[in-house]
């Protein structure tokens, strides 16, 4: 229950950083040790650790010195390296974190698993369809687990809303509308990679399309259309920046996804991030970077909770809106608990690679113009 009077919040040394310890708490040295790869977004993970009761920052690796420095600075002590395997080869790593490059993701897992650790991978998990089978064999034959770093999920408003869910206060969810906007010029100049080495379906999709599927369940058929922005266009990208995706489930319900990487001004009544549930018995809006969601009570009227006093300091820990140390360290804390109590986690592999195939079935559909059935086994 996201209540700050609630003696599951502790103050931490940062004047309004909380530690919520929601998901267990453990001596220092009885946590789990993580070892991230990818020290930009990666970085976040380690100074996450701070405020995490179940794991904590053991090593980083990345090609570059500068990250790396950095990233002793922010974890003192940790063990640094730019060889994967140096870091692979530790006893006191237990979970790996991987924030490389799209591209790098099944390799980055794959050896994680083949030398026995546990994964958390950021989203998107894989941005090529074809890479999922020698990744889910290599997660069966290791017998370690994965969690997808899907950060929208982690955040307030989005646990809060699921909370509400769960508690029956919406019914069924009948549709599910989500997008993610973001006017991306400063990430085209930050990672180059973007440009020509993934696709919008994945990297930016992978946020509202894995809300959908969390309430909708697996998605049966996606219908897609996009067109590449002024602004994409000037970076030189050769595929859609702007998408608008239509979904049905397995169960009929039904999804909206939008997402639009080339715009200019976001209005401040809209959110970068929104998660708009509706239900056979009530509605209910989650937003993302502001801190607040919305209901309505048994009379109709409408509730807002907004946590920005009580969790800046977590979730950001500074003032600029936006950065995930609260969401990262929260999913961190779920998946270490769920390892230790021996109970299932979501997304896991299965999950997240049900979903990678709904993201290109979507690259699918932008590409034919047509509806597109999401490759499924059974
Ligand atoms: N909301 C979120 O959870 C969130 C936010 C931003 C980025 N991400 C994800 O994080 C990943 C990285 O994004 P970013 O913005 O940090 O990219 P980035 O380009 O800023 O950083 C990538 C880092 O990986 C390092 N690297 C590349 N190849 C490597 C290798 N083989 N071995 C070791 N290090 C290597 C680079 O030196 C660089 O420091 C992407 O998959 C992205 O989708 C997730």
């Amino acid at each position: 229950m996201a209540n700050p009077t609630h003696p599951d919040f502790l103050p931490t040394g940062h004047p309004t950083a909380v530690s919520r310890y929601r998901f267990g708490f453990r001596k220092p040295e009885e946590r789990l040790g993580l070892g991230v790869i990818g020290l930009h977004e990666g970085h976040t993970a380690l100074v996450a650790m701070r405020t995490s009761g179940l794991c904590r920052a053991v090593a980083g690796c990345d090609l570059s010195q500068e990250k790396r420095d950095a990233a002793v600075s922010a974890a003192p002590g940790i063990f640094v390296t730019d060889d994967y395997d140096a870091m692979l080869a530790r006893n006191d790593v237990h979970i790996i974190g991987i924030y490389t490059p799209d591209t790098f993701h099944a390799e980055h897992i794959i050896r994680a698993f083949e030398a026995g650790k546990h994964v958390v991978c950021t989203k998107p998990v894989l941005n090529d369809p074809s890479q999922a089978a020698a990744v889910r064999d290599a997660g069966r034959k290791a017998n370690r687990r994965l969690q997808v770093g899907q950060s929208t999920r982690f955040y307030e408003p989005f646990q809060r809303q699921r909370e509400l869910f769960e508690a029956g206060a919406f019914g069924d969810v009948e549709v599910f509308d989500a997008h993610y906007n973001h006017r991306m010029d400063w990430y085209y100049e930050k990672s180059p990679w973007v440009v020509d080495g993934t696709h919008w379906a994945y990297l930016g999709l992978s946020h509202p399309v894995d809300l959908i599927r969390w309430y909708l369940g697996p998605i049966r058929e996606v219908h897609a259309y996009g067109m590449t922005t002024s602004l994409g266009q000037r970076f030189g990208l050769k595929t859609p920046d702007a998408i608008t995706v239509n979904l049905i489930a397995e169960n009929a319900k039904v999804g909206r996804v939008l997402g639009n990487y080339g715009f200019h001004e976001l209005p401040k009544a809209r959110a970068l991030i929104e998660g708009f549930l509706m239900g056979s018995e009530g509605t209910s809006l989650a937003r993302y970077p502001d801190l607040r969601v919305t209901y309505h009570d048994k009379q109709g009227t409408e509730i807002e909770e907004d946590f920005h006093h009580a969790l800046s300091g977590y979730y950001f820990r500074h003032e600029l809106k936006g950065m995930h140390y609260g969401e990262f360290c929260n999913y961190y804390d779920y998946f270490a608990n769920c390892i230790l109590n021996n109970k299932p986690n979501s997304p896991d592999l299965d999950e997240g690679l049900d979903t990678l195939l709904t993201m290109g079935a979507i690259v699918q559909s932008l590409e034919t113009g047509q509806p597109v059935k999401v490759p499924r086994d059974s």
